[in-house]
């Protein structure tokens, strides 16, 4: 049988625009989170899959699903905020590279000496497997490339968008949401983010451990950056757009 294309949303509104599109679909449940719709578009099976939101959602959520479903290739996308302030809330961001961007290591500062968060390193915890403490490796930044015949499919339909424009960047997750604009500077400078969010490098990790082409699409839903206000309609629209990418892609494979 075909393996199937997984397309992962956090929230209710980020999954369910896509799931209603599948034909023949049926409903799959695993704990208390995660819902699984199994379906197909234009006969080719794909699965959608609503995560729940944060790494540790979306990490149980993606080795669930490739244990369960081998899929042949797996979209995590839905809403972020912006980083760079010339993008604007309906852009759309392909993930060239993602990285977590709430993997920190601290300075050295004893009792009375405060807290530094702008001195704060980041920290690769699959530099190696000792302690990501001491390891000198681990004081890097890890990017997870996006597959390359995910981004060709998804840039061959960017003109099928017309909400904003479609670019290709750096999308940052970590379990916060920055509402600090100084704070996303220093994430932008230091990472090279386009946009923050809370799933797709974990998404990006565990399918580089099984190695399994992976794309994050993300749109931008608010940009604290240059005072775009928050869309939840953005959401659908996301979906609307990913709905092309697939089609593209199952076309060429
Ligand atoms: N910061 C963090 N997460 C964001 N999300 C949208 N905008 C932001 C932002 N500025 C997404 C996350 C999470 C949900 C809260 O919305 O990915 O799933």
């Amino acid at each position: 049988p075909q393996r199937p294309i997984l397309i992962q949303g956090p929230m209710p509104i980020e999954a369910e625009k896509f799931a209603e599109r599948l034909e023949n679909v049926k409903v799959e449940e695993s704990g208390s989170t995660f819902e699984f719709y199994i379906g197909t578009v234009e006969g080719y099976p794909v699965i959608v899959t609503k995560t729940g939101k944060g790494f540790a959602n979306t990490g149980a959520a993606t080795a669930l699903a490739i244990e369960k479903y081998n899929p042949a290739a797996i979209i995590n996308q839905g809403t972020s905020g912006g980083h760079d302030p010339a993008l604007n809330v309906f852009d759309i961001v392909l993930g060239k590279r993602s990285v977590n961007i709430g993997a920190l290591k601290t300075g050295e500062l004893a009792k009375g000496e405060g807290i530094e968060p702008t001195e704060w390193k980041p920290m690769d915890l699959m530099a190696s497997e000792g302690s990501a403490g001491e390891d000198p490796d681990a004081e890097n930044i890890r990017y997870y490339e996006g597959d390359k015949d995910l981004l060709a499919a998804a840039n061959a339909v960017k003109d099928t968008y017309s909400k904003g424009k479609v670019v290709e960047g750096t999308i940052g997750s970590a379990d916060f949401w920055n509402n600090e604009v100084d704070r996303i500077n220093w994430i932008h400078e230091k990472y090279g983010t386009s946009v923050e969010e809370m799933e797709t490098a974990a998404a990006a990790q565990i399918s580089a451990a099984y190695d399994i082409p992976f794309l994050g699409i993300r749109v931008l839903s608010n940009n604290k950056t240059n005072d775009g206000a928050y869309n939840p309609d953005t959401a659908s629209a996301n979906q609307d757009y990913v709905y092309e990418v697939v089609k593209e892609y199952i076309s060429v494979l």
